[in-house]
């Protein structure tokens, strides 16, 4: 094995790495094709909203190499994908709701001839009246489920109590996944009808449980694998089902492996993204500038259908305070159905929409009240004891020491100094420093999704094959599957191997979602180990004839006995095991214990702990232009104790460097008729090397870690994003450094051009 057992002794390495730099990962594209495979093709909406009047499929069904045509009509099941709420077909019947609303599947000896028989297809559709927009959606009672309110003490009376008081509206754009390896999935029928399908998935459940409704089977049909996938970001969530259950269902009707890998392009279209949101706020402070009152109103712009949207509107509300403690709050949200792709859950999963929303009222009072927008947000950081707004009490909170030493450590004071000068000595070219805090949640905030199973075999030669419900989208989930295996054996990383996610070994699962995968899966595996090492440690007593209240411990591949090396070494004590008939396979199960929440009351204590941290972030602005670049982002983030600080910190660089992106770069571009105008690579932005930012310093906070994270280590995956949201008032306060009377919109993403007009308004 390559550079694996060297490195797995250090806590800081990646079980893919060797393969990714070699080329030699395997994704979906490279699971062998059988002979006689089959290739699909959708064909989608052109339009945004309409009712089908006529399809003629005549044309393409007769080119030569076309296999099948199939309809809604084929769908031997329910044709239905939607996951929260039915109210998506997997294909269109009589009225399409987005462009990219799929219509019919095309099957073809060839890639090429699906897209050629794709242009021979001719469908009427009578155009109906196209909304984009989530308020217009709202006043015209366009909802794709219940709006909800969050409330703690009494707003109203406490606005009028306040000295100071401010309103106003602020904008939060989409944001593409970019996930490397788009969407697809091959089904290849199996023995008395069941379906083995390989799917780009984040929730191999979630597709088997949307296969079988399509396919009109009971779940045990359907056997979903993922070996990993070229990362996920949360559009693969939800969002990987349709293409697994559209070539389920073509592999079904003609018993042919069937595949599709959309395109960029398709995937672009066809898929949904972040959520664009448009809110209202009203912020009131007294004297001491504390907040003591915070409304918002969210609309957020859910597309055709419900997809995740009613749980990312949830996390909006949980998170609209931040890291803030204030007393009385009342926020209220909207999903709002539009004519757009369906929206879907990206990380953060609604909680940036909501914290975009809290800085952009302190920032704007901050400037109303001409002080500092870094005092204001300090005299209002949480601490233990706090309620929030759903009813948790805060525990181990790390908000104040994390703003504090990321201020300390990194020299605040120095740094917004240095600002000045340079400001006062540049005309056109200013700096401009922003400090985000962050306080996220850990566990989905449905409860009962918080569970999850393992399945562990030790072989008798001493090797051991373990299997989750974990998949690996690029975040490092399997090195710490690893992890925890050896750890829990004593065994070197090298003894494990990590089977492929699949449902027929660990059913039931939550997707690898809401950054609680290592937590949830990594506890089900400790359960599996533990209960293999409890039965091995009776045949280590028989073996050594020891007194049955020895300490008894597996480490370096050997049995350890009062903390003294015995003559057993590992391999020896399973292969006695194994003649023994001990079982050496074990499930393991874990439910996130304390976790509750009553949506009735909009109380409770929905999150196993919380993430914290503080970013400092640094841009300089090129007044003629409105270009701008960052100097620096430097951070101190609550990891607990890592348990693998390389991982770690890629999460955390990949995460910041995606938030700043959305708040700055990526302009997801939809016109009135519901087309979207930033349809590929060359006119959607993403980060890349020259973008992000020049200097990206990571301090781990100093802390015992938290009980309820895998080893003491905390969930990594999604609070980064969030430090990019200080992206934006950096250069905000950039632009106010060369123009004081500036405006700012408070409308993201803060591309070039919306710099240029802020500077000179
Ligand atoms: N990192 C990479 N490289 N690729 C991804 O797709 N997804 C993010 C985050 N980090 C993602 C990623 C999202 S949206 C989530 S919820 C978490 O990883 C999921 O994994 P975790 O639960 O193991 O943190
Ligand atoms: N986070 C991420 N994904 C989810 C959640 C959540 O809270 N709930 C359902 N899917
Ligand atoms: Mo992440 S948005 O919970 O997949």
């Amino acid at each position: 094995m390559i550079g694996v057992e060297k490195a797995s002794k250090k806590k800081a390495f990646n079980i893919d790495a060797p393969y990714h730099v070699t080329g030699q990962t395997k994704y979906l594209d490279d699971v062998p094709e059988l002979q006689g495979t089959l290739y699909a093709k959708v064909f989608y909406s052109p339009i945004a909203h309409g009712h089908i009047q006529h399809i003629d499929a005549s044309k393409a069904a007769a080119l030569v190499g076309v296999v099948r045509i199939f309809s809604n009509k084929d769908i031997p099941g329910e044709n239905q994908v939607g996951g929260i709420i039915p109210d998506e077909p997997l294909l269109a019947e009589k009225e399409v709701h987005f462009i990219g609303q799929p219509i019919l599947l095309v099957v073809a000896e060839t890639e090429e001839i699906a897209i050629k028989a794709l242009q021979l297809i001719e469908v009427e559709i009578e155009p109906k009246e196209v909304i984009v927009d989530p308020r217009q959606a709202f006043y015209n009672e366009s909802l794709l489920s219940k709006s909800r309110t969050f409330n703690i003490g009494d707003t109203d009376k406490a606005f009028d109590n306040c000295k100071y008081v401010f309103e106003g509206t602020t904008e939060s754009g989409g944001q593409e996944h970019v996930y490397l390896e788009p969407q697809g999935a091959y089904a290849i029928p199996q023995n008395r009808g069941s379906m083995l399908i390989h799917s780009s998935t984040q929730g191999p459940t979630a597709v088997q449980r949307t296969c079988a409704r399509i396919l009109g089977v009971p779940m045990n049909q359907v056997e979903v694998d993922v070996n990993r996938i070229g990362g996920g970001f949360g559009g693969k969530e939800d969002q990987a089902s349709p293409w697994a259950a559209m070539v389920a269902l073509a592999a079904y009707l003609l018993q042919k492996p069937v595949k599709y890998i959309l395109e960029r392009k398709e995937d672009l279209q066809m898929t949904g993204k972040r959520h664009p949101y448009k809110s209202e706020y009203k912020i009131g402070l007294n004297e001491d500038l504390r907040i003591i009152a915070y409304k918002a109103t969210f609309f957020q712009n859910g597309g055709a259908a419900a997809d995740l949207s009613p749980a990312v509107l949830e996390r909006t509300l949980f998170h609209a305070t931040n890291s803030y403690a204030i007393p009385n709050v009342n926020v209220t949200a909207h999903c709002c159905k539009t004519h757009l792709p369906p929206n879907t859950a990206f990380r953060g999963f609604g909680g940036p929409q909501g914290m975009f929303v809290i800085e952009s009222a302190i920032h704007r009072a901050a400037r109303e009240l001409n002080v500092s927008v870094v005092e204001l947000q300090e005299k209002n950081l949480m601490a233990d004891g706090l309620e929030l707004p759903y009813g948790q009490i805060v525990e181990e909170c790390q908000a104040q020491k994390c703003w504090h030493q990321s201020k300390s450590n990194f020299d605040f004071k120095q740094a917004t100094q240095e600002i000045e000068i340079f400001n006062q000595n540049n005309r056109y070219l200013k700096k401009g420093i922003a400090l985000m805090p962050v306080c996220f949640g850990i566990s989905f905030t449905n409860t009962p999704m918080n569970n999850a199973r393992a399945l562990v075999h030790v072989y008798s030669d001493g090797s051991v094959g373990i299997s989750t419900g974990a998949v690996e989208m690029g975040q490092g989930v399997s090195t710490k599957m690893i992890q925890i295996a050896a750890q829990g054996f004593g065994v070197e990383a090298d003894k494990i191997k990590l089977e492929n996610t699949n449902t027929t070994r660990v059913a039931n699962t939550s997707p690898s979602a809401a950054s609680a995968t290592a937590d949830l899966n990594g506890k089900a595996l400790q359960d599996a180990t533990r209960q293999i090492v409890e039965r091995l440690n009776v045949v280590v007593l028989e073996e050594l004839k020891i007194e049955k209240d020895a300490d008894i411990q597996l480490k370096n591949e050997w049995v350890y006995v009062n903390g003294v090396q015995s003559d057993l070494p590992w391999k020896d004590l399973v292969q006695k095991a194994f003649l023994k008939r001990v079982n050496l396979s074990a499930k393991g199960h874990y439910s996130t214990p304390r976790i509750h929440f009553d949506k009735t009351k909009e109380k409770g204590h929905p999150f196993a702990y919380h993430v914290y941290g503080t970013a400092i972030l640094t841009t300089t602005v090129d007044c003629l232009r409105g270009n701008y670049e960052f100097d620096s982002v430097r951070l101190v983030h609550d990891f607990g104790a890592s348990m693998n600080t390389a991982i770690d910190l890629g999460q955390i660089e990949g995460g910041l460097v995606q938030g700043m992106g959305w708040m700055t770069l990526e302009d997801v571009v939809y016109n009135e008729k519901g087309e979207l105008k930033s349809n590929s690579l060359a006119t959607y932005k993403v980060p890349d090397y020259y973008t992000a930012p020049k200097e990206i310093d990571v301090q781990f906070l100093e802390t015992e870690g938290n009980e309820m994270a895998i080893l003491k280590s905390k969930a990594v995956g999604e609070p980064p994003l969030m430090y990019g949201i200080g992206a934006y008032f950096a250069i905000a306060n950039a632009i106010l450094a060369f123009n004081p009377k500036a405006t700012i919109p408070y409308s993201a993403p803060m591309t070039t051009e919306k710099v240029l007009l802020a500077l000179y308004s």
